[in-house]
C-alpha cells in the first residue's frame, strides 16, 4: 500500500534530485497545498499512513512538476508572506521579495510618530509595500500606482484580503500626467523595475517566469529612478521623503539621481544580507 507519507518522500526526493536547494521545506509547503493538511500537525500524523487518495496524490505530482521545471514555489503555492502579511501572487505579478522588507522598515521607522500621512507607492504589483505601510502607519490617504492589468487584479484582491484602505489607480508612473494627479504626499515609496540590459540575459530560472515589465529598467537599469524623481517631485510637500529600493551597485548613480533633482540629505541604506538596497532624499 502506498501511504500519504510515501507519496511525500518521494516528492521530497525529486525536488532534492534536481538540485533545488530547499527541497524538504518546498516539498512540505507543496504538500500542504494539495493535501490540504499542514505538515507536522496532529492532522498530519491522522493521515500519514493511510492509503493514498490519487487524485490528491496527481494534484500533488502535478505540482512537483511544475516546481522541476523551475516554475517558482510562490506562484505554485499561489499566496506568499511579506512583512507578516498574505499576498496572493501567481504568473503576472512580481513575487514580493524579503529585500523590499527594508524599504517598507525605513518608512515604518521614519514616519512611524506622523497622523494624517498620505503617501503613494509607484510601481505597487503586488502591493506589499503600499500595503504594508497603509495598514502599520496612521494614514489618511494611501495610493497604489501600478500599469498592467494582471498585477493590478492581484493588486486589488490584496487590498481585500488584507483589509487595507489603499486606492489602487491605475496609470504609468512614467508619464507627467499621472504625476501631476498626486500632490501634498508625505512620501512616495517606489521599487521600480531596475535590471539592466545584461542582467535580463542571466536571470534565473524562477526569475523568467516573472513578468519582464516588473524587472527591465532600461540599458543601465535606471530610467524609472531618473524619470520618476524628475516628474513626481512636485507631487511631494516641502520636506517630503522619495525613497527607492535600488539593485546590487546601483546606489551611487540613484543617489545622484536625486541630488541633481535638489533632494537634500540624500542617503542609501543596506539590506540584511549586507547590500544597499535603498535611496531616499528630502524635499527642500
Ligand atoms: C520591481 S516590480 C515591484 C513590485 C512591488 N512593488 C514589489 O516590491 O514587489 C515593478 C512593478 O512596476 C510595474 N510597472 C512597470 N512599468 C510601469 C509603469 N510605467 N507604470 C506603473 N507601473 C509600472 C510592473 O508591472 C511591476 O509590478
Amino acid at each position: 500500500m502506498v501511504t500519504v507519507s510515501d507519496v511525500l518522500k518521494n516528492g521530497t526526493d525529486i525536488l532534492s534530485a534536481h538540485d533545488i536547494e530547499n527541497y524538504k521545506f518546498e516539498s512540505s509547503c507543496i504538500f500542504e497545498k494539495a493535501f490540504g493538511v499542514k505538515y507536522r500537525t496532529p492532522a498530519y500524523d491522522r493521515i500519514k499512513n493511510s492509503e493514498l487518495d490519487e487524485a490528491v496524490a496527481e494534484q500533488f505530482c502535478e505540482l512537483i512538476r511544475r516546481r522541476i521545471d523551475g516554475e517558482p514555489l510562490q506562484y505554485i503555492l499561489g499566496e506568499w508572506e511579506f512583512y507578516g502579511l498574505p499576498f496572493k501572487v501567481g504568473r503576472g505579478v512580481l513575487i514580493p521579495r524579503q529585500d523590499t522588507e527594508t524599504l517598507v522598515d525605513f518608512l515604518l521607522d521614519y514616519f512611524n510618530n506622523r497622523e494624517n500621512l498620505r503617501f503613494a507607492d509607484l510601481c505597487s504589483g503586488s502591493g506589499c509595500i503600499g500595503i504594508t505601510l497603509e495598514k502599520k502607519l496612521k494614514c489618511d490617504k494611501a495610493y497604489c500606482v501600478e500599469l498592467s492589468d494582471k498585477a493590478i487584479s492581484y493588486l486589488k484582491e490584496n487590498i481585500r484580503l488584507n483589509g487595507s484602505a489603499c486606492e489602487c489607480v491605475k496609470g504609468d508612473v512614467l508619464l507627467e500626467q499621472t504625476a501631476e494627479s498626486f500632490e501634498n504626499l508625505d512620501f512616495i515609496a517606489c521599487n521600480p523595475p531596475y535590471l539592466t540590459a545584461g542582467d535580463m540575459k542571466n536571470l534565473q530560472t524562477e526569475v523568467q517566469f516573472e513578468p519582464k515589465s516588473a524587472l527591465f529598467g532600461g540599458e543601465d537599469g535606471l530610467d524609472f529612478f531618473r524619470c520618476v524623481t524628475r516628474i513626481w517631485k512636485n507631487s511631494l510637500k516641502a520636506g517630503g521623503v522619495l525613497a527607492f529600493e535600488i539593485g546590487i551597485n546601483q546606489e551611487e548613480e540613484v543617489s545622484q539621481i536625486l541630488i541633481q533633482h535638489g533632494f537634500q540629505n540624500v542617503r542609501f541604506m543596506k539590506d540584511y544580507c549586507g547590500v544597499f538596497r535603498i535611496v531616499y532624499g528630502v524635499k527642500d
